[in-house]
């Protein structure tokens, strides 16, 4: 569907992802901002190039969508706590990112969008992938569709199967430039549906991301293969689009009906980005 007027939206693969044009995110009126919201929603995520914000100006065009979901285990920047830095140099062993995950899906009410904004890109590597969960949900047979209408999977803050249940504090020791704090009182273990109904455009999608650990009810064992084969499912390549950094491009990803994927293939350079994550609501 086209027929935006303030924007271009130009597609970049068959499963998700456009790039936007006509934009500068410092100064969005009221029309764009309401065909940008239809972008995202047709796309699942959005792409901005070339463009130049303050910290204030990216949180000022975050707080448009809702209030800014505070990241319970990570340090913000000293002077914008509601931003994090995701930066790696060539002195970490590890990136943030570098597991298929939906943004804080261990909190009670994930994030619903993430706003990531590139200050500096490595030569060549540190690309985002990006996977369509309406589509994972939609290519399940009827029968699977059925079995998983009742189930919830737990998920963990704290716990990375993607790296053999390592905490976060171990995997960032060592580490200066991405700082893990404790997260005091704040919830970061949740029950959620394995198949969630996107508030806004009414679809459903497959809600398996990396923080999820088994189904609410099952043990470990008995959940692990039915997981393991949702979660391969829901990263087929052609569920997929890969983003290009580029100094000065943004990437705005639905949490809701997506996940994502930060490369580590860029060993002895730099990448610093500048991320804020939305509030989102209850998965129902
Ligand atoms: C993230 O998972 O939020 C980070 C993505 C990236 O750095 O590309």
């Amino acid at each position: 569907m086209s027929g935006f007027q303030r924007i271009e939206v130009k597609p970049v693969a068959g499963a998700l992802g456009a790039e936007v044009g006509g934009v500068d995110l410092a100064n969005v009126d009221e029309e764009t901002f309401g065909e940008i919201r239809r972008a995202l929603h047709e796309n699942l995520v959005i792409f901005f190039r070339d463009q130049d914000i303050t910290p204030e100006q990216q949180l000022a065009f975050a707080r448009r969508w809702g209030d800014i979901h505070l990241h319970p285990f990570m340090k913000g920047m000293d002077d914008y706590p509601e931003l994090l830095e995701i930066k790696k140099t060539p002195a970490d062993t590890r990136n943030f990112g570098g597991a298929w995950h939906s943004d804080q899906m261990f909190s009670p009410q994930p994030a619903m969008g993430t706003i990531l904004y590139a200050k500096q890109v490595p030569s060549k590597g540190g690309d985002t992938l990006f996977t369509n969960q309406y589509l994972a949900y939609e290519t399940l047979s009827d029968g699977l569709k059925e079995t998983l209408a009742g189930l919830r999977a737990i998920s963990v803050g704290d716990r990375f199967k993607s790296a053999g249940g390592k905490t976060r504090k171990e995997m960032y020791a060592g580490r200066t430039s991405m700082q893990v704090k404790d997260p005091g009182n704040v919830q970061t273990t949740s029950s959620h549906p394995v198949v969630r109904t996107h508030p806004e455009t009414g679809r459903r999608a497959l809600y398996v991301g990396g923080h999820c650990q088994y189904f609410d009810g099952l043990t470990d064992a008995e959940s692990e293969p039915l997981l393991d084969w949702l979660r391969s499912h829901s990263i087929k390549p052609e569920f997929q689009c890969r983003f290009r950094w580029e100094e000065g491009s943004v990437a705005f990803w639905d949490n809701r009906c997506t996940q994502h994927y930060a490369l580590d293939d860029y060993p002895g350079e730099t990448r610093v980005m500048h991320r804020v994550t939305i509030c989102g609501d209850t998965p129902v």
